[in-house]
């Protein structure tokens, strides 16, 4: 049975980008033109999935008016002959159903996931970071290959890595990838032997950082259930992983390929520079961005 739903938390508090995400969900905040969640749906509904389950929290029901279709707002675009601002809500017909639970109280992006249960009735689903927008270089996507790479090793979970630098390992989840090849996928797909929580940049096993995007089996509830209270007092989605692995699951990873990129929002310095990179491509502002910005630095 193909793989067809996704979870996608966006229920984290977002302290990091306070005050600007003190009454809106940072996974709505501008890049370019669109939120930052559009971008995540539009990539879930390239990889082929048909249903999204938002995990959403208090503050966060902007998410679900951006994806629901605004009659009154089109009626009045069209009355106006305003045709090329109705393209701008064309993302509303998007080929894909929403559904919407909450997270009561923010336990965690492992407890976030555990929500999704019923949801995924017990079929392989993908997991999906509300607030990390991955950029692929051409077709089939990070996700479509991931989805793939799941698929063809008939592992319990496949995890996207990208590669980072050495003095940024201390920041994210780091594979230990075992030795040897798999057979029947690409060298960009290997088997995970560990997963090192922020390792310091001694410790680290190697560079390739978790990187928002993932397939997993129901076993990953089973493995949530007995996941106690991790880092920062929450229940890690990397801990049920460790477990997984621990109880012998086949865990994959698959490595970006040269050019693609996890641009993750989360705190002010990723922010900005997502919104520049993404602003910098916008095909009527771009180069009016580029020439303003050359001026402000004196250039
Ligand atoms: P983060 O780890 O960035 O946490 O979440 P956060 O709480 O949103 O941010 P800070 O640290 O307070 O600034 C990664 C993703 O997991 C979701 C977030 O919404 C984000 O998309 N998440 C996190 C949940 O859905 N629930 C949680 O309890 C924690």
């Amino acid at each position: 049975m193909p793989i067809t739903k996704a979870v996608v938390p966006v229920a984290g508090l977002g302290t990091r980008l306070l005050p600007a995400t003190k009454s809106q969900p940072k996974e709505m905040l501008p890049v370019g033109r669109k939120p930052v969640v559009q971008y995540v749906v539009e990539e879930i509904e390239d990889a082929g999935l048909r249903s999204v389950l938002f995990i959403t929290g208090r503050s966060k029901t902007a998410i679900e008016d951006h994806f629901d279709r605004d009659v009154e707002l089109r009626r009045s675009l069209t009355t106006n002959g305003k045709h090329d601002l109705l393209d701008a809500l064309a993302y509303e017909d998007a080929n894909v159903e929403f559904f919407y639970t909450r997270q009561s109280e923010q336990l965690g992006l492992g407890h976030a996931v555990a929500l999704g249960e019923s949801y995924t009735e017990g079929q392989p689903f993908v997991i999906a970071l509300g607030d990390s927008i991955i950029e692929s270089q051409g077709t089939p996507s990070v996700l479509r290959r991931l989805i793939d790479a799941f698929e063809a090793t008939g592992a319990t979970a496949a995890i996207a890595f990208e590669e980072v630098p050495e003095d940024h390992v201390h920041r994210y989840g780091i594979a230990a990838p075992a030795d040897g090849a798999l057979p029947g996928v690409g060298d960009d797909v290997f088997r995970v032997a560990d997963l090192i929580e922020k390792p310091s940049q001694a410790e680290a096993p190697s560079r390739l950082a978790i990187s928002g995007r993932y397939v997993v089996s129901s076993a990953i509830f089973d493995a949530l259930r007995k996941t106690g209270k991790g880092k920062g007092g929450e229940i890690q989605l990397t801990d049920a992983f460790r477990i997984l692995l621990a109880e012998g699951h086949p865990i994959v990873g698959m490595r970006f390929r040269p050019g693609e990129k996890r641009h993750d929002i989360g705190n002010y310095g990723s922010y900005f520079r997502t919104f520049l990179h993404f602003a910098l491509q916008d095909p009527d502002c771009g180069d009016g961005l580029r020439a303003a910005i050359r001026e402000e630095l004196g250039l």
